[in-house]
């Protein structure tokens, strides 16, 4: 993780930009597109049309759309956690799900001389610098680690109808032997935090909703306002800025206040303090839709662990393997009889933010590990798991607990929205027929 801080001078206006990066493991697959609705938002001449479209939730919720000219298909992960859209571009033609800039002719580099490549680029693990082509080439660093060059550069993001020139992305050269799952799908990823450089910011959406399904693994993204009464009284919590810069807070996440967690009516006895961030930013609260499942602090996920065991001990086994921590973070697991029908009755577990209540309930609390069986039995793990053993120092709330939940981001009045609802009962509301 880095930050950066760039001065970019865009449609006649200046934005400071502070990049974001962080890693993000995903596997993924491809969904087409749908035809999209376009309205006018009167009261922002700088706001594109809103977009709507449908996307895939696997590991990553991911979106296709097309770039370049003439358009290349591409299949990105959808990521709120991050701000730069990078596409894997390699220079001459390769796999299927590569970019190919020498293919578009709407494809620009940015040249190392612009103001995008000036300023101190805290955000990558070296500052942006010029190439021997005297282009802007940047370096983003993994959290694993591992690190990915190459241009910033601009091309037009196409959605059906409505394209989007001049969209600024780094068009990086990724090494393939590092990650092949998420190379053989996934083409790039699409940065949607609150950063300046972000795809949401630079498009200047006030604005913008997903809704997940669940068995259908498939979803709806809508870019910008729409009003649909159907879709009241959604719950919303602020989001929490701060002024400060704290060397373990992402002040262009999205920040939100968890309060407390409940297990059916019990609240877990922790102090509310427990929950905020603390001198160096540590403990903050991410809605992030490029990570799974839910992780939370130490102390807290001790806690949560312990009651949702007391109040399932007599409908679930657990599965008693010292050794077995599932993903390498969640180790409270259960062993499921594969001949019965669903799971028994699981107790709600509550997020409690402020001002706003987002319930988990039913079979998303748990998930089947793949390929693991004990005797007659599957194995399913609680989905909410450990920060510490992840190695970070934050509240992160992922896209597994966000099903069927209308996740509204709306930026212009700085707060989360949700409700919960079907998706795909709402999508064909919508005109999408997942
Ligand atoms: C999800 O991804 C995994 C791993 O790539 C793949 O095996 C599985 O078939 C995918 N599921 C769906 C519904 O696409
Ligand atoms: C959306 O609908 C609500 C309730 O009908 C209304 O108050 C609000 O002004 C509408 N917003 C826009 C942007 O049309
Ligand atoms: C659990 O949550 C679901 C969804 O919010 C709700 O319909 C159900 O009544 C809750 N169950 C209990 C026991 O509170």
């Amino acid at each position: 993780m880095a930050t950066l801080h760039l001065l970019l001078l865009s449609n006649n206006l200046f934005f400071i930009f502070s990049l974001f990066f962080q890693a993000r493991s995903s596997l993924s697959s491809i969904n087409a597109i749908l035809p999209l609705k376009v309205q006018s938002i009167p009261s922002r001449p700088l706001t594109k049309p809103p977009i709507k479209l449908s996307f895939h939730r696997n590991v990553s919720l991911t979106i296709t759309l097309a770039v370049g000219s003439p358009p290349q298909p591409v299949t990105m992960v959808l990521d709120t956690g991050s701000e730069l859209s990078w596409l894997h571009c390699k220079k001459a033609p390769t796999t299927p799900s590569t970019y190919d800039p020498l293919h578009s002719t709407s494809y620009t580099p940015v040249p190392c001389s612009s103001s995008i490549c000036m300023t101190r680029t805290r955000d990558f693990t070296v500052p942006a610098s010029c190439d021997p082509k005297k282009l802007c080439h940047a370096t983003l660093s993994y959290a694993d680690a591992t690190s990915v060059d190459g241009n910033l550069a601009y091309d037009t993001f196409r959605f059906t109808d409505s394209n989007l020139p001049g969209v600024i992305f780094g068009c990086m050269d990724i090494d393939s032997s590092s990650n092949e799952d998420e190379d053989s799908v996934t083409t790039g990823l699409i940065g949607m935090n609150r950063g300046s450089l972000s795809f949401v910011t630079q498009m200047g959406y006030p604005k913008f909703s997903y809704c997940i399904t669940g068995q259908d693994s498939t979803g709806v993204l809508m870019l910008g306002e729409f009003n649909y009464t159907w879709l009241r009284p959604l719950a919303y919590t602020p989001m929490v800025k701060i002024s400060t810069p704290l060397p373990y807070f992402d002040r262009v996440a999205y920040t939100v206040q968890l309060e407390g967690i409940k297990v059916a009516g019990t609240v877990l006895p922790l102090p509310k303090s427990i929950y905020e961030p603390d001198h160096t930013g540590a403990g903050q609260t991410m809605i992030d839709s490029g990570t799974q499942f839910t992780f939370l602090l130490g102390p807290v996920y001790t806690a949560l662990r312990n009651e949702f065991l007391k109040q399932t001990s007599n409908v679930l086994r657990v599965y008693e393997d010292p050794n077995f921590v599932f993903q390498g973070v969640m180790d409270l697991c259960y062993r499921v009889d594969r001949s019965r029908v669903g799971l028994p009755v699981l107790p709600n577990v509550s997020m409690m933010f402020r001002g706003a209540e987002m319930v988990v309930s039913g079979e998303i609390l748990l998930v089947k590990v793949a390929g693991l069986t004990k005797g007659s039995d599957d194995v399913y793990c609680f989905t909410f798991g450990n920060s510490d053993l992840l190695g970070i120092e934050a509240y992160v709330i992922g896209h597994h607990h966000q099903q069927n939940m209308w996740m509204e981001f709306d930026l212009a009045n700085n707060r989360v929205g949700f409700a919960e609802i079907r998706c795909d009962s709402a999508s064909q509301k919508l005109g999408i027929d997942l």
